[in-house]
């Protein structure tokens, strides 16, 4: 029988954990529960415990509890833990790994897949502070549902915040517990033994991400650029920083931050970035996220180029920018051990991007569709493909950050297995 460790935060939504619990019974789940104190101010242990048919754990420090099953054997007998509704407070103290109440400290001792049910108001939902917890979590494994966009129970209060509905989240919750033991390919549910083993590989190894669009000037006023915002790249190169790696990011101009301890290199054009990339060599991992122009004006003006009246249009000579990831991905003592490209297509994008996998000498293509109606460009979510040697891998629609973790995850551990087979 599968085991569930529910973990009721204290939000409004917690009213959904009794049917919750239900419908798990009926599926043959059983549910074990932990109710935080505040979670007890909106349903009480006597109605979870009837229902669960179980003892409610409230208190880390109950002898009489700890003595009958401990928080620690608690956290281990769990083939999944559930924390529904996670209110902001509770993710908050999760992402800093907290362990100052029975939640946080069987979360903490747990080494079984998390899943997350966020909850709360759409105002502390969309703060930074909750969007960066968030972040962190998915980094350490932690997978999310929800929260669903709709009325709050605040009246007149709309947007993003409500818990996913039961069965929602019975769905995910047997197909998590149908994958666990099984692995997940490196993405859906994460657990923290793959995130754990990645940061061994990827620790003190660096990295080098190429991002953004780069600027090709035609005067000293305009340039020829392309609609990259450099979403993906800072993402890559923020989830490889967050995984131990030392990490260079060539970066052309985007309207971004640079992500939190990574060397960025700011530069404009193609030249300047495949001079970048070069000095930052030698890199264990190379990701090319970069959208880099093809072409470059071969002669820019010196000064703005002045219309006179009934002048024809200036015509551009282009000329052909280096291919940077070609040129690095080239055989040679200096090619880091894994080189990634991507390739952003807007037709027949699985067998244009097989195409230039092979044609620039690539370890792994990551192909999206670019196309006006998928709207990847400048989006948070983006639905990749995966080009290895062994084949494609279609990956379900993710986030841009989601994406970079799994990426990682996938990187790292392919570096670990040539480590081992050297
Ligand atoms: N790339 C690069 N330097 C270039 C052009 C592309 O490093 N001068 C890298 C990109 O960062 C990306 C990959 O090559 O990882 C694919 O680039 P893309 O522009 O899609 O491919 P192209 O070879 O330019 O093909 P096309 O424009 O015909 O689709």
């Amino acid at each position: 029988m599968k085991r569930v460790l529910l973990i009721i935060g204290g939000g409004i939504a917690a009213y959904k954990c009794l049917d919750l619990i239900r419908r798990l019974g009926e599926r043959g789940i059983a549910v074990r529960c932990v109710m935080t104190q505040a979670a007890q101010a909106f349903i009480t242990p006597l109605a979870v415990g009837a229902i669960s048919n179980e003892p409610v754990a409230t208190d880390l420090f109950d002898l009489d509890a700890e003595r009958e099953i401990g928080h620690i054997r608690m956290a281990r007998e769990a083939d999944l833990v559930v924390v529904a509704p996670a209110t902001a407070d509770l993710l908050a103290r999760m992402a800093q790994g907290h362990a100052n109440d029975l939640a946080t400290a069987v979360l903490l001792a747990t080494r079984a897949p998390v899943l997350a049910a966020p909850a709360m108001n759409p105002a502390m939902w969309s703060h930074p502070a909750t969007q960066r917890n968030v972040r962190q979590l998915k980094t350490d494994g932690v997978s999310f549902i929800g929260p669903n966009a709709g009325e709050m129970a605040e009246k007149g209060e709309a947007g993003v915040g409500r818990m996913a509905e039961v069965a929602e989240l019975v769905a995910r919750i047997e197909s998590l517990l149908d994958g666990a033991g099984r692995g997940d390919g490196g993405f859906g549910f994460l657990n923290v033994a793959a995130v754990r083993s990645a940061r061994a590989s990827l620790a003190g190894r660096h990295v080098l991400v190429t991002s953004g669009p780069t600027h090709e000037p035609i005067d000293p006023v305009r340039y020829i650029a392309n609609r990259s915002s450099g979403k993906q790249g800072h993402a890559i190169a923020a989830a490889a920083r967050r995984l131990g790696a030392r990490v260079t990011l060539v970066s052309g101009p985007v309207q971004l931050p640079d992500p939190e301890g990574v060397e960025v290199r700011h530069v404009q054009t193609a030249r300047e970035m495949l001079e970048a990339a070069e000095a930052a060599l030698p890199a264990d991992l190379a990701v090319f996220a970069a959208a880099v122009a093809d072409w470059r004006v071969a002669a820019p003006g010196g000064g703005k180029i002045k219309k006179a009246a009934g002048a024809p249009p200036p015509s551009l000579e282009l000329v052909e920018n280096p291919d940077i990831l070609r040129t690095i991905a080239k055989r040679g003592p200096r090619r880091p051990a894994l080189v990634i490209g991507f390739a952003a297509e807007t037709q027949n994008v699985v067998e244009y991007a097989k195409a230039k996998r092979k044609a620039k000498g690539v370890d792994w293509m990551v192909a999206n569709d670019v196309s006006e109606k998928s709207g990847v460009f400048g989006a948070e979510r983006t639905r990749v493909h995966l080009i290895t040697a062994e084949g494609v891998e279609d990956w379900p629609d993710m986030g841009k950050a989601e994406v970079a973790d799994a990426l990682l995850r996938r990187a790292a551990a392919y570096l670990a297995e040539r480590r081992e087979s050297v």
